[in-house]
């Protein structure tokens, strides 16, 4: 039972006794949090020299919650009692950038009722807040964790958004960008001045000395546009440690000043009426000499420090690690040992993303298997965002053993990724870029859009129609697997209708160093105006996609109470998986091949199939056949196979 549970539990008991009041309720999530918050705390921020800031600690939880409004209080209470509602199969979400979706908050206000066409209840809003003008890194570099930009609207506006999304049972996500700030920020800006204080906000030292120590084993994020780890500030006369950009300066958690302050403005966050909070780059929390600065074990207990507090002044609001790492790595930040359940409850499954991207390439689903069947099942009240596609890159994070276990050299297979994707090898239809390739140590990652990494922009040109025809197979195949794998599907803007690159950003002089800025398009509200009316790409995948999201949510055996079940196919080229939660089973099938292949009736069998039962093709509704004991699945063909009752 982890403590969210506790804290049910025990508000349920209130409820009996009708002493709901939300101030008692808050000392109870107290008590019940305090002796996890004073170790997680004291293990950081050693007793001895610390312990009047655990007082403050205390005290400013206090005012945090004094702060919140009546309104989310009673949100928070209600959440509560709901259980893990993040694990619902009636959830379908989106990513957008809310200038390119539609200029401005008030835009995307006017927008909602296309989320409802879609079936879009959860909205990943990315960064609204005050950023430096020029290069900010898509507002990733931030000058305020609170104050919106005026380029996108007011506070008034954003509330007014969330009221009508509330009222609409619209989930909204919202950014933390909790590992660094701008170098405008507030901190950044008094210790650029000289203030001693502030300078100890971030990681700033006078000489090399111990960069030089740190940078002989920390990874380059951004090799290209800003390699290395550290920048020098000439106002301040020191070097600062920026692991992202140079204008990005990390924040110095081992000052436990940081991690109050950052408190106040992760609740100041969560008060602008946000149901889930986004922990940018979390795995870069805590830094170490002679390590590679990432998933050290003091980044999982801050993360859940900072989880055990906001569960006390926000218990309805929930955190989303935005850990891409490598699979073993990623499940650690749902929390380990005494901490699971009590980190973060949302994840983004990187892992089965990467993987759907490799299987596309080699058309082969073994190395999908092996990797989703050895990685730990994360724990049960957790669950996976799936995606194929966001504003970031794709990165090869495969596990080393696993492509070894294929036969596979792990460097010369991800060069052949690399060449698949970004660098034209001739027989491939994908149209992507290369990101960041750091010729060091060859490595690279890729970018570009779904519909054009999937083959897409090449057929258009070409004008090839089966070609055209199996791309939108393949778009709609990856987008039915993150449909039904289990958990929260989360669509990138712009993919619903194949959008494909924009390769504008290179006459951006504030994009062109940032080659994933071909895949933060303008959404094309032209073509979506026209698509009741139009028979073409856009539309079939619109269409499919929104059949899909129909069927999803209709079935309940998709919710995220018991993980999917990878049975490895005898053939090669198909994934096959069951969803089943004891009562109802589905299997969901996906051919990577694009020439159609089989699997025999006695190997349906032994997974536990009952061909002879009258089985449909959920999507479609069809009955499915079986021709000379085989299951037939056409080129890039997707089903949800289940009984007809369901
Ligand atoms: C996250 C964001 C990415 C950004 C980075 C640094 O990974 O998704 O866009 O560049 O953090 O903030």
């Amino acid at each position: 039972m982890n403590q969210a549970a506790l804290h049910r539990l025990m508000a349920s008991k209130r409820w009996k006794k009708s002493e709901n009041s939300p101030e008692d309720l808050f000392q109870l999530r107290l008590s019940t949090n305090l002796s996890l918050i004073s170790s997680l705390f004291f293990s950081l921020y050693p007793k001895e020299k610390n312990e009047l800031f655990f007082y403050q600690l205390l005290n400013r939880m206090e005012e945090l919650f004094s702060n919140r409004s009546k309104e989310l209080k009673s949100l928070d209470l209600e959440r509560l009692q709901d259980g893990n509602w993040y694990q619902s199969e009636r959830l379908v979400g989106m990513q957008l950038y809310v200038d390119r979706f539609n200029k401005n908050i008030k835009g995307l206000h006017e927008k909602l009722t296309y989320f409802d066409e879609l079936g879009v209840n959860f909205l990943h809003l990315m960064p609204i807040t005050t950023r430096p003008s020029g290069e900010n890194d898509g507002g990733y570099a931030v000058n305020s964790y609170y104050e919106i930009d005026s380029k996108y609207g007011t506070k008034k506006e954003f509330s007014a958004f969330t009221k009508q999304a509330r009222k609409k049972n619209m989930v909204l996500m919202l950014d933390f960008v909790v590992n660094h700030t701008s170098d405008e920020f507030e901190w950044a800006k008094k210790a650029k001045t000289g203030d001693e204080k502030y300078q100890n906000y971030y990681y700033t030292y006078p000489d090399r000395q111990i960069p030089d120590e740190f940078e002989k084993t920390m990874p380059e994020i951004f090799p290209e546009s800003a390699p290395g780890s550290f920048t020098y500030d000439k106002a301040m006369g020191k070097w600062v440690m920026t692991c992202f950009n140079t204008y990005q300066w990390d924040l110095n958690y081992t000052n436990p000043e940081v991690f109050i302050e950052m408190l106040a403005n992760l609740v100041r966050l969560a008060n602008m009426g946000v149901d889930v909070i986004r922990f940018d780059a979390l795995a870069f929390l805590w830094k170490k000499i002679g390590t590679d600065s990432q998933n050290l074990p003091e980044a999982h207990q801050l993360i859940s420090l900072f989880r055990m507090c906001l569960q006390v002044i926000a218990p309805g609001v929930i955190l989303l690690a935005e850990a891409i790492v490598s699979p073993r790595n990623i499940i650690k930040y749902f929390g380990e040992g005494p901490l699971e359940g009590n980190e973060c409850e949302v994840a983004y499954n990187a892992s089965l993303m990467a993987l759907l991207w490799n299987s596309i390439a080699t058309k082969k689903t073994s190395l999908l298997h092996k990797s989703l069947q050895e990685i730990t099942t994360k724990p049960a009240d957790g669950t996976w965002i799936n995606y194929i596609r966001c504003h970031d890159d794709i990165g090869l994070g495969y596990d080393d053993d696993f492509i070894r276990a294929m036969g596979w050299s792990p460097s010369e297979h991800r060069n052949f990724l690399l060449d698949y994707y970004s660098r034209g090898l001739d027989w491939s239809p994908a149209k992507g870029l290369m990101f960041m390739y750091n010729p060091k140590n060859g490595d690279g990652r890729i970018t570009g859009s779904a519909a054009s990494l999937l083959g897409l922009e090449e057929a258009l040109e070409q004008e090839d129609t089966r070609k055209i025809d199996q791309s939108i197979s393949k778009i709609l195949m990856l987008h039915g697997i993150i449909l039904s794998y289990g958990g929260i599907p989360l669509i990138y803007a712009g993919d619903e209708i194949g959008t494909l690159n924009d390769y504008s950003f290179t006459k951006d002089s504030d994009h062109k160093n940032d080659s994933r800025w071909v895949n933060r398009p303008m959404q094309d509200w032209k073509t979506i105006e026209k698509l009741p009316t139009t028979e073409n790409h856009t539309s079939q995948i619109f269409k499919g996609l929104k059949k899909m999201i129909q069927r999803r949510k209709k079935l309940s055996v998709f919710a995220d109470k018991r993980p999917a079940i990878i049975h490895p196919s005898p053939n090669e080229h198909v994934f096959l998986f069951e969803r089943n939660d004891g009562k109802s089973k589905v299997w969901v099938i996906s051919n990577f091949d694009e020439h159609t292949q089989f699997l025999h009736v006695s190997w349906l069998y032994s997974i536990g199939m009952s061909p002879e039962d009258s089985l449909v093709n959920l999507i479609s509704g069809e009955k499915v056949g079986f021709k000379n004991n085989l299951l037939e699945l056409e080129a890039y063909a997707h089903v949800w196979l289940g009984s007809t009752q369901l």
